[in-house]
């Protein structure tokens, strides 16, 4: 195993990646496979479907660091958001998710009581949409994802936001953050976490300490085809969810389908279209 951590870590592309998680998949991979060789090769594979395969171009946080600090410092919050919708344009998720982001949180936000506290799982460039979000008074955000670069890039994000909170590098297949929150967002998110789990995504849902959870997939393929993707979205989440007694609303977007489910409802589960 030291042996392959250390291959992996290598790579310039999975030098940011958390040990812990190419632990897991490592793990897994040195018990399948036919030598250190292909399992180095599988476990590096799996690792892009996860995280690499998202990102549109290299990150350049240094350069986004210094640039957000000047706009702030100018107080010109338009210039703060230009170079905060630019920095999301360099992941696709985020990127899918930049036309509709004004109605996407006020859409959500509507319908649920005021935010004052985020878990934000395997967050990808999301935080970075925080000054879309209609947050009222004090908030807490905690962030996750598996890159220490894109963590302790927004961990600096978020204290120049003025939101309270933190970013930590962390595999929520093994560990969910454990802090309470109104809301946790787990964006496109389920589709990765099943890849190195199967059973992660229930698992992952049930141990969020959160009264609400948005949780979405994408209504695209990455190489923009959309094949039904939204029925076969919802079919899983149905069968999914189909044993837990949460209520849950269906919020079809232009680029996303979101299900949010309230998790302390005594209601019987039902899924409604918004
Ligand atoms: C499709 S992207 C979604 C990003 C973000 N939630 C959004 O919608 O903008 C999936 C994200 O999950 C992260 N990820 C994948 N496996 C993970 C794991 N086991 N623990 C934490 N994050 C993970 C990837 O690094 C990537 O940022």
């Amino acid at each position: 195993m030291k042996k392959l951590l250390q291959t992996v870590l290598k790579s310039p592309k999975y030098s940011n990646v958390s040990e812990d998680l190419i632990r897991n998949i490592g793990g897994r991979e040195l018990s399948k496979r036919r030598n250190l060789k292909t399992a180095v090769k599988a476990t590096k594979n799996k690792l892009h479907q996860i995280g690499g395969a998202y990102f549109l171009k290299k990150p350049e946080y240094n350069a986004w660091l210094k640039r957000l600090e000047a706009a702030k410092r100018a107080g010109n919050d338009e210039s703060f958001r230009k170079i905060c919708a630019e920095i999301m344009s360099y992941h696709y998720s985020t990127r899918e998710r930049l036309e509709i982001l004004d109605e996407f949180y006020t859409k959500i936000y509507s319908l649920i009581p005021p935010v004052h506290s985020v878990i934000d799982v395997a967050c990808g460039f999301h935080p970075v949409a925080i000054p879309w979000m209609p947050f009222s008074g004090k908030v807490k955000y905690c962030a996750c994802d598996v890159y220490r670069d894109m963590m302790e890039f927004l961990g600096k994000f978020l204290v120049m936001t003025g939101v309270g909170g933190y970013a930590e590098v962390c595999d929520v297949v093994q560990h969910v953050p454990d802090s309470r929150a109104d809301l946790a967002f787990v964006l496109n998110a389920i589709p990765c976490l099943e890849q190195v789990d199967k059973s992660a995504a229930l698992r992952v849902l049930e141990s969020i300490n959160s009264s609400f959870l948005a949780v979405s997939f994408p209504v695209r393929t990455l190489g923009g085809r959309e094949k039904d993707m939204r029925k076969y979205y919802e079919a899983r989440f149905k069968k999914l969810t189909e044993k837990k007694e949460w209520s849950i609303q269906r919020i079809e977007f232009k680029s996303e389908m979101v299900f949010l489910v309230e998790k302390e409802a005594s209601t019987k589960q039902k899924v409604d279209e918004q």
